[in-house]
């Protein structure tokens, strides 16, 4: 486990970039996994920016989300699809047929959860993950459990997950109760991991999930175990270690 500590969420966002280019430069049909949050937002308008002044060419470049809400598609502004176009892939020279995103409307949750495993293994696997972490310790939406789930999967989301998410909804009614999530397993299959985590309101969970103990109950923590897993981190953030 490699830590970045950076100054604050422009600086982290920066370097969390800076990280993601270098492996489209070096593999241009690379596969990127990508995540939604807040978090990211910046790594994603840092790539804009390059891409916009001619350094990043993204048109061979394959991607994998990480998860969507059941019952959300890209009419909703709140799917993690709209998420995407808006704040990425609208802007950038990527074939919007070369992106994937669980379907959140697909009700058949055996069938959806097998046509996106079968998307991973098609592209040979992911070279380079990106994620946000829950307030809970979720990477994607597995959320805390008793084992770490491996593959795709239907999941209720935990009543923190809603209550960090609600922000974003009118009320809390209308966050979706459930989501697809790609696995564990899937994740720690990624070649090179890269997290990004800002802010004070984070910093107990960095210390629980980086330097305690690997639990099912705090999923990122099993990241401890990867080969290639960067944190990338402001100093608000890694405060409390
Ligand atoms: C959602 C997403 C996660 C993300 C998390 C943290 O629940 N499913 O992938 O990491 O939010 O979000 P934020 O970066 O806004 O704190």
């Amino acid at each position: 486990m490699k830590i970045l500590s950076a100054r604050d969420y422009d600086h982290m966002s920066r370097q969390a970039a800076n990280i993601i280019s270098a492996q489209v430069i070096l593999k241009p049909n690379c596969v990127l996994g990508l995540a939604t949050g807040s978090s990211p937002i910046g790594t994603y308008r840092q790539l804009i920016d390059w891409y916009r002044k001619g350094d990043i060419d993204f048109s061979q470049v394959r991607t994998v989300n990480l998860d969507e809400y059941v019952g959300l598609d890209e009419g909703s502004d709140q799917s993690y699809i709209y998420f995407m176009r808006h704040n990425f892939f609208d802007h950038i020279n990527i074939d919007l047929a070369n992106t994937n995103v669980p379907c959140g409307t697909n009700l058949d949750e055996k069938a959806e959860c097998a046509r996106y495993d079968a998307v991973i293994r098609g592209m040979g696997g992911i070279d380079l993950q990106l994620l946000g972490l829950g307030p809970n310790g979720h990477i994607g939406f597995n959320e805390p459990d008793d084992y770490f789930p491996k593959s795709t999967h239907k999941v209720a989301l935990a009543d923190a997950t809603i209550q960090a998410n609600k922000r974003f909804f009118e009320k809390e009614e209308d966050v979706p109760r459930f989501a697809y999530t790609m696995g564990v397993g899937d994740i720690m299959q990624a070649r090179r991991v890269v997290m990004v985590v800002s802010g004070a309101g984070k910093a107990d969970i960095v210390k629980r999930a980086f330097f305690g103990p690997i639990t099912p109950q705090v999923p990122a923590s099993i990241l401890q175990l990867h080969r290639d897993f960067v944190l990338v981190a402001d100093e608000a953030a890694l405060s409390k270690l």
